[in-house]
Order: C-alpha cells, then structure tokens, then sequence
C-alpha cells in the first residue's frame, strides 16, 4: 500500500470504541460525545476481515485504541482473531491502564507485544484535575502499570500529554523515572480540536520541555525503542529508558507517516486530521470487499495536517480525538 507521494503504509489503528472511562481535558468534554450507536460499531469478526483484506495489500502492524479500547467487552478475542491473520507481525495497545490489572495476561497470552499508556501526571490531584474522574482512577493506573510489567509487555511506553499550569511541573519527574525502569517516556504537544480549544493558552512545545530536562542533565540522542512513529528520543547517561518528543505543531513529521486508522464505526482515515474519511462498513457488508475503498482512501491521503494553535480548523471538524483512535 503507497500512497500518491511514495509513502509506504504498512500500520493500522484500530479504534474499538469512542467511549473511555477518564475524561481528560484535552482530550474529552465532561459530559462525555455522541456515542457512536452500538449497530453502527464494527463487530471485531468485521474488523478482523478488514485486517485479513488489508494484511494481503502489505498492512503489517496494528495498534488497538479508542477512547479506551479496553472498556469494550471481550478485547482479547479481537487480539487473537488479528494475531492468526498472515502477514500481520506486531500488535500493540494504547491504554489508560485502568483496566490492565484485569486484562494485563490474556492480553499478552493473545498476542499484544507492547503498549502505550497514557499518563498525565504522577500525582492524585492532578489527575483528578486532569483526568477528571477520582483518584482512585489513578492508584488503578498505577496498578495497571505494573500489570504491564508483570506480564511482559515490552518496551513500554508512558504518553504525556504537558500542559502549562496543569502538569509542566512534573517533566522532570517523568524523566527522572527513566533513569532506573526501562520505560520510554514521550512528551506530545497537544494537539488543538474542537472540543479542548479552551486549552490553547496552555500548550507548551517538547523544545522548552526538553529544556527543563537538560536544565538537570544533558540528554543524548537515542535511537529510542521498536516501532517508527514520529517520536524523537534522547536518553540521560546511562539511563534505563528514554525520553521522546512527539512535535505535531512545532515539527511537521508528516512526510514519514506510514498510518491509517480505522475508527470504530467503520471509518478510514488516512491522516489523524482533516475532513476525509472513506467508509469501509458500507462495502464490507454489501459486498464482503474493501481493496476498493483502500484504495481510493490511500489516493486521497494528505500530504500533511494543517493544525494551527488556537483553532480547529486544520482539525477537520474533529471534535476529538478519542473518536479516531488518537
Ligand atoms: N493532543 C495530544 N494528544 C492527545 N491524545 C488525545 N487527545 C490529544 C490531544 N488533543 C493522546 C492521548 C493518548 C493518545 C492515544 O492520544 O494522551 O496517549
Ligand atoms: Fe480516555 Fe485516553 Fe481520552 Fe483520556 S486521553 S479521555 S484516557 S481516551
């Protein structure tokens, strides 16, 4: 699969649902969206044709998202279901972690590699701040954490999402955590939708995050772990993890993008932002085939998003980004 400017697109994000469990600011209004209503979802047998369709065309990885993909029931049978598809290799999750000290093994047991997990803040008032749920939320983070451990997922990557006022104060913190345990902790710039433009006075580029932290000690570039995202790593002297920076406003890496997302009802999205989507659902049930709809979705993948501070504009319409899978 290449898209029209050569771009080889070998990784899928699947987004299992909209819904999540935690609220957090940037990310999602209180009161929660409009949830996608249950029969307009990709029962996880349609996403695993999907998988199987695309797999023949060179997909060769795939990341489980949301919102919160473990809130919906039953996610380790997806997991094996895309585990048994020829010519898929990597699986991975992006995950609060709420839900992991329950589903941690079978996860693994069912073929998910890796995952992600996103973590604001290493304080219990903070995340009540930012995540908007109790703190009991968080301690269940925190156990989720070392579920991930016990059962093996590697590398494990933390994603934190820095807001001025709300948790710059804790770079450092971050950091330091990477000095002892193997984890990769990577600072994204948040990224402006409809939904959290109340937050724009907030947003803080990785560059001056990277200066808090060189502000202790100087950073080495590091090749950082598996997988090619966008992220930028560094590591402290002999430190155990990384550091990286996702940079979606200060520096485009549009140009490197090897990804589509799916959202969970049934949607293709060649780039995170703007206004294109083709609709896989409506093939696959008439007709069994998407190479079709592929297709004609990678022809029209962007050259690159066109996000600005302080407006929504280049977001598409996007309400947020708990509704494609982030
Ligand atoms: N800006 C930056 N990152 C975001 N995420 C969700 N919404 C935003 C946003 N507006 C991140 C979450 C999660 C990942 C899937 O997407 O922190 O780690
Ligand atoms: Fe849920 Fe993740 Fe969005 Fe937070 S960032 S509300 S955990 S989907």
């Amino acid at each position: 699969m290449k898209d029209q400017f050569g771009r080889r697109i070998r990784y899928l994000r699947i987004s299992v649902t909209d819904r999540c469990n935690l609220r957090c600011t940037y990310c999602m209004p209180e009161e929660g969206l409009a949830w996608i209503p249950k029969p307009e979802m990709l029962a996880y047998e349609e996403i695993a044709e999907i998988v199987r369709q695309m797999a023949a065309l060179g997909l060769e990885r795939v990341r489980i998202t949301g919102g919160e993909p473990l809130v919906r029931k039953d996610l380790p049978d997806l997991v094996r279901m895309i585990a048994a598809v020829p010519g898929i290799d990597d699986i991975s999750l992006s995950t609060n972690a709420i839900l992991l000290p329950r589903f941690a093994t079978a996860l693994r047991e069912a073929g998910v590699a890796r995952v992600n997990v996103s973590l604001d803040t290493l304080d219990r008032d903070g995340f009540e701040e930012i995540a908007r749920r109790p703190a009991r939320r968080f301690d269940e983070t925190m156990e989720g954490l070392r579920a991930a451990e016990e059962a093996g997922f590697a590398p494990i990557k933390i994603n934190c999402v820095i807001m001025r006022g709300l948790n710059d104060h804790e770079v450092v913190d971050f950091a330091e955590i990477t000095r002892e345990r193997p984890w990769h902790v990577r600072f994204i710039e948040l990224m402006p939708v409809g939904e959290n433009l109340h937050l724009t006075d907030r947003f803080i580029s990785t560059d001056e995050v990277l200066e808090k932290i060189r502000s202790i000690e100087d950073l080495l570039p590091d090749p950082g772990p598996r997988g090619n995202g966008p992220a930028v790593y560094y590591r402290f002297p002999g430190g155990a993890g990384t550091v990286g920076a996702i940079t979606p406003l200060s520096h485009n890496y549009c140009e490197r993008c090897n990804r589509m997302r799916l959202t969970a009802d049934g949607k293709l999205r060649t780039c995170l932002f703007g206004d294109h989507e083709v609709d896989l659902k409506g093939p696959l049930r008439e007709t069994g085939r998407i190479e079709g709809a592929v297709a004609e979705a990678l022809a029209g993948k962007p050259k690159r998003h066109y996000l600005e501070l302080g407006t929504a504009a280049g977001s598409g319409g996007l309400a947020a980004l708990s509704q494609v899978g982030g």
